[in-house]
């Protein structure tokens, strides 16, 4: 029984497996009769510190749709954003509600509402993580190739990033080869690439034309995450090379394709052209989120 979703290290092979069958199933039966419905009755609290379009809307909607109350609660509007602990936040908000949906900076906050509290949590994006984002995106290339193992997605930018640390993680899990085309700067964190989590393979290089090559999927993020808007200026010029533009879409294999968790910065790491190419498949992994987080509420609550 897997209790939380914090890093995505939760999920093995057989349980992946499993949250890919349940996504399709929800997908497929969206809008007809005779749905799951194991919210029914429940509240589920949305902490969220950072902004969000996606995230939030597809997990209300998901929320209810399962039959729960979304409760959406802007941090900075709640105690805690005045500085109540999340010991004593995870040990009340666990006697209202039935289980936490949250977006955060801080990792250990997310790590500590499990520890302290004693109801499901979800991380819905932090500094290091982005296992709901990671997960959906395994189900869209799922669904296009029907299967995961032995293929390729090429990542460039910000090796370092969230993004780039859970696509790290899951595609290591489904055996995929992950090849992160990064600057020094912005290499991928050494502990992620060493770790035991599955057949996959994980390649990093600085040059993103290599990393390109004979790619099925490639895959880019914005080149300033949320919370680290100081280190804009900087960015922009180390990661200049790295931009996904149809000049590096040609070093991939012929049929890649595109993907962008989103919001894009267009003209920065992707370019109008790229984004609006036959090869993206952006929209379509924005809208399997909705199906993928009902499929994770739906592991943790049956
Ligand atoms: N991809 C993603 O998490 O989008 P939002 O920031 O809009 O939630
Ligand atoms: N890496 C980005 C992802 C946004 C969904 C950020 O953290 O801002």
């Amino acid at each position: 029984m897997i209790r939380h979703l914090l890093t995505g290290r939760e999920f093995d092979r057989a349980a992946l497996e499993k949250l890919i069958e349940t996504t399709a199933s929800l997908k497929a039966g969206r809008g007809k009769a005779n749905q799951p419905r194991p919210l029914e009755g429940k509240s589920i609290g949305m902490i969220f510190a950072k902004s969000s379009t996606r995230t939030r809307v597809s997990f209300e909607v998901g929320i209810h749709e399962l039959g729960g109350q979304p409760i959406y609660l802007d941090e900075s509007k709640t105690q805690m954003g005045r500085g109540e602990t999340i010991a004593d936040t995870a040990r009340v908000l666990s006697r209202f509600l039935h289980g936490i949906v949250i977006r955060t900076f801080r990792q250990s906050d997310v790590e500590g509402l499990a520890q302290y509290g004693s109801i499901p949590i979800v991380n819905a994006l932090t500094d290091d993580y982005h296992p709901c984002q990671a997960f959906a995106d395994l189900f869209t290339i799922w669904e296009r190739k029907g299967k995961l193992e032995g293929l390729k997605m090429a990542y460039l930018g910000d090796g370092a990033s969230n993004m780039a640390n859970s696509l790290m993680m899951a595609c290591k899990l489904a055996g995929m080869t992950f090849a992160i085309g990064a600057p020094e700067e912005f290499r991928p964190r050494q502990a992620i690439m060493d770790e035991n989590l599955g057949p996959g393979k994980v390649e990093w290089t600085t040059d993103p034309a290599a990393a390109m090559k004979d790619a099925d999927f490639v895959y880019t993020d914005v080149w300033v995450s949320m919370g680290f808007e100081k280190e804009s200026r900087e960015r922009m010029k180390i990661l200049d090379p790295y931009r996904l533009d149809m000049k590096m879409l040609g070093y991939a294999k012929p049929d890649v394709k595109v993907m962008h968790c989103l919001p894009a910065h267009r003209g920065e790491e992707i370019t109008d052209e790229v984004m609006e190419s036959e090869h993206s498949i952006v929209f379509d992994e924005a809208e399997n989120r909705l199906h993928m987080h009902k499929a994770i509420l739906c592991t943790l609550f049956q």
